[in-house]
């Protein structure tokens, strides 16, 4: 804790300041620390740096954050662990869903969508998915957020989203990871008309792309990790979108284990994005790696250093920044060789 105590709620209990332009500072660094690793097949070395980096960043803001979802269980990567305390330990008190590095594979391969992001919100209003790896997801923009039910069809929710956006189906574009889990999935929106936009990582992407409009998606359909849901949800509910979703237990062991925990309709419950993210207090932040879609990934420009590229977006204002930072670059200190306190030097100064 710090010695002077600042206030930083409202009477009302509201957090009074935009935490997500600090928030970024975070991601710019995870970025930076990142993307020396971008195409080195190293997966993990990537994420490592961005993880520490991130680390060292969110020390140093006004806020006692506690990690709600962590990234890296679900394949024993490098983490920031479930429940770890981060920040000077001031108020306002918060939950963080981090993930210093979404598109971990993306980054080792060198290809676009690869972001760091965090999302927050104050403590006890993000849904803790516990030992639920992978969730179904369904995500849309502001315009079609009354029209989706996770539980019916593709078909009969391209059908209503259409109509929402006054547009026949064959004009909507369909996010979804391009894995053998949605072969199926596949064929039913073809079937529906709609068109389909494989991408082989990178499920938060999706989702800001979905709830953000003039993007080319309209939705996204289809499962992936439990925290990135979470994190969708947070940019989802700062954009004025729509989002269901439901557990989906993809390995034997999670499945097994979810039975043994959970009734059967827990199991099989639509999770709503007030559920996954609570109230209206909510930060998002995100800074590309690579080049995406959505946002310009780190550059190495000889003279006017790294450049990043970020969105904050606040979901009680609905403010959307786009951020672009320009970086020293140290000639003594290639960010290949970085120490991490030197990153966030960089980032701060
Ligand atoms: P990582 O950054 O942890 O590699 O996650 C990338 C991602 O594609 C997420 O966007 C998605 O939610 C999840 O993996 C899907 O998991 P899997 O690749 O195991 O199907």
């Amino acid at each position: 804790m710090s010695e002077q105590s600042i206030p930083s709620t409202t009477g009302t209990g509201r957090i009074d300041r935009n935490l997500g332009m600090e928030l970024v500072r975070a991601t710019e660094a995870a970025a930076l620390s990142a993307a020396p690793h971008m195409g080195r097949g190293d997966k993990v070395g990537g994420d490592r740096a961005a993880v520490e980096a991130m680390r060292a960043a969110l020390a140093t803001v006004r806020m006692s954050g506690f990690v709600v979802i962590g990234e890296g269980e679900k394949d024993q990567a490098p983490m920031l662990y479930n429940g770890e305390a981060l920040g000077t330990g001031d108020p306002p008190h918060l939950d963080l869903a981090v993930d210093p590095v979404e598109g971990t594979r993306l980054l080792a391969n060198g290809r676009p969508n690869a972001i760091s992001v965090i999302a927050a919100a104050p403590r006890g209003s993000m849904w803790e998915p516990g030992t639920s790896f992978y969730m179904d997801k369904l995500v849309v923009g502001a315009a079609a957020r009354e029209a989706i039910d996770i539980r019916a069809s593709p078909a009969e929710n391209l059908g209503r989203v259409a109509e929402a956006l006054e547009r026949p189906v064959e004009h909507l574009t369909v996010f979804v990871l391009d894995k053998p889990r949605h072969e199926e999935l596949v064929v039913r929106i073809r079937e529906a008309g709609a068109r389909v936009a494989l991408h082989g990582e990178g499920d938060v992407m999706g989702a800001l792309l979905a709830a953000t409009p003039g993007t080319g998606i309209d939705l996204l359909m289809g499962i992936g990790g439990t925290p990135e849901g979470v994190v969708a949800a947070a940019a989802t509910k700062a954009l004025g979108g729509g989002m269901e979703g439901v557990r989906a237990p993809q390995k034997k062991h999670e499945r097994e284990r979810l039975e043994a925990e959970l009734t059967p309709d827990e199991l099989h419950r639509v999770i709503g994005l007030d559920e996954l993210v609570a109230g209206d207090d909510a930060f998002f932040a995100a800074t590309a790696i690579t080049d995406g879609v959505a946002l310009e990934g780190v550059r190495y420009d000889g003279e006017r250093g790294v450049t990043t590229e970020s969105l904050v977006i606040r979901a009680r204002s609905g403010s959307v920044r786009r951020i672009q930072g320009t970086h020293r670059l140290d000639p003594e200190h290639l960010f290949g060789g970085m120490g991490i306190q030197e990153v966030v030097d960089v980032v701060t100064g």
